[in-house]
């Protein structure tokens, strides 16, 4: 049977500035250029974001091989890093206003669609020094500052805005599990993270909502969504994956999409002594700008089951505090990673969508399998014969199309990402593209699933 999408459906990918562009020319250091200049070691073989899949210096032939794997739309991010030269005033350094500009306009004339995003874990690493990055709110005025030359700079031809990726990545990254640097563990400091994000994602929409020519774009946010299963029907179970689903997708989303916090967590909050600090003022403006689009990265889902211990324990806070994670027997896994595939979780979510936040327009705008060792699926030809990744994307779809056939507002979906790049600290471990990167050559191959994307693309679906 014949899948049919909706018309001008974004058949896409995403990549991020401080994953493929490399260091090269960059005025700032963000944490993770930091990071690895301090801990090299830290990442996977000791590959860091020097040169990462050197977009910096291959646009002009890396978006031809995009074109040609089908992407009629991209999501890229602009490092702050790059753009800005003085941080307090958000002064331009020329060669990254050049650079952007080059970027933007070379997708264009590709018949492509450029999609921006702002912030992609990559705080420059002056502004931890200096205030303790996003703990802070005077960081949020700068970022709002650097976003508005984003707006100004860009907005003519671009029209989909991202304020963030997966800022609760950066919340738990940074301040709970230790897999970001400055790899804090300080639960209070987390929860006035997660705020200030929030926070700091408003004063942007309202920079560019403000702008005279905002030439009818639209803005929103990207979000990492788990939606949370119990593992059982005993209400301890219920429980603890309602408190999941709370924390790690309900933070984000309620005030993203319905101008405030979730009642239930802000209570929990604050009977545990972590809320955050917020101003009248502040959430006024949350309340006010709220986004007209939403990006939703999925990858993999979140069994739940009730605590080991009581939550009545004394014990620093940490939200685990009120549910674990549960490893349910008979799983499907992609084993290397780590992570369960369960594609109906796409379904799940765009119901939840449509009937929790106004069926608001969404996007799948991450979705894909990291593999490593994919030399073992490659041809004489160099050629990776990605048969998992096609059927990891059909199922996807298939659910996703489910969704959007029981009335879900969807209007796209993207794979991470479209050439294999630099993942954070493993590196290069597992591999994401439609089109592979060979690390010490920068020889980049089209894949056997970059050309069933293609086609998917071209006949706005597929043969289920
Ligand atoms: C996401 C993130 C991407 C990419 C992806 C695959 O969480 O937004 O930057 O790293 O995971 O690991």
């Amino acid at each position: 049977m014949k899948l049919t999408f909706p018309d001008h459906f974004w058949w896409g990918a995403a990549t991020s500035g401080p994953q493929s562009e490399g260091r090269f020319n960059k005025q700032h250091v963000n944490v993770f250029d930091h990071w690895y200049d301090i801990a090299p070691e830290d990442f996977y073989n000791y590959v860091g974001p020097d040169t990462a899949s050197d977009f910096y210096h291959s646009f002009h032939e890396d978006i031809k091989l995009m074109k040609e794997v089908g992407l009629n739309t991209v999501r890229t991010s602009i490092q702050w890093s790059r753009l800005i030269d003085d941080f307090e005033t958000a002064s331009l350094n020329p060669d990254g206003v050049r650079y952007y500009n080059d970027v933007i306009n070379e997708f264009i004339a590709n018949g492509i669609t450029p999609v921006i995003n702002l912030h992609h874990f990559d705080l420059p690493v002056e502004l931890y020094d200096r205030y303790g990055g996003w703990e802070s709110k005077h960081v949020t005025d700068l970022y709002a500052k650097y976003a508005e030359q984003c707006f100004r700079l860009f907005g003519d031809r671009v029209k989909n805005w991202f304020t963030f990726n997966e800022p609760m990545v950066i919340v738990d990254g940074e301040y709970l599990y230790q897999f970001h640097y400055p790899k804090i563990v300080d639960g209070k400091k987390a929860v006035q993270v997660a705020y200030n994000l929030s926070l700091a994602s408003a004063k942007a929409m309202a920079k560019y909502r403000g702008l005279d020519h905002n030439n009818n774009g639209k803005i929103g946010i990207i979000l990492n969504l788990t939606p949370a299963y119990a593992a059982s029907a005993d209400p301890a179970d219920q429980a603890a994956a309602k408190m999941a689903d709370l924390w790690t997708n309900k933070l984000f989303l309620d005030p993203a999409i319905n101008g405030h916090f979730p009642e239930k967590l802000v209570t929990t909050l604050k009977k545990d002594g972590v809320l955050w600090q917020a101003t009248p003022a502040e959430l006024q403006l949350i309340s006010e700008q709220t986004i007209d689009q939403l990006g939703v990265n999925y990858y993999h889902p979140f069994r739940v089951q009730r605590p080991e211990i009581s939550p009545d324990s004394l014990m620093d806070w940490m939200p685990t505090k009120y549910f674990n994670d549960y490893e349910m027997p008979g799983r499907v896994m992609n084993v290397d990673k780590g992570w369960e595939i369960y594609p109906k979780a796409l379904y799940d979510i765009a119901l939840t969508v449509r009937d929790d936040y106004h069926n608001i327009p969404w996007f799948v705008s991450e979705n894909g399998m990291g593999v490593s060792r994919e030399e073992r699926f490659m041809d004489a030809n160099g050629v990776v014969n990605d048969d998992y990744r096609i059927k990891f994307m059909h199922d996807h779809l298939t659910w996703l199309h489910k969704g959007i056939e029981a009335g879900s507002n969807c209007f796209g979906y993207h794979v991470w990402t479209p050439i294999d790049c630099w993942s954070w600290a493993n590196a290069y471990r597992n591999r994401y593209g439609l089109i592979s990167t060979n690390i010490h050559t920068q020889v980049k191959t089209i894949k056997r699933s970059g050309r069933w994307f293609a086609d998917a693309s071209k006949n706005n679906g597929f043969e289920a």
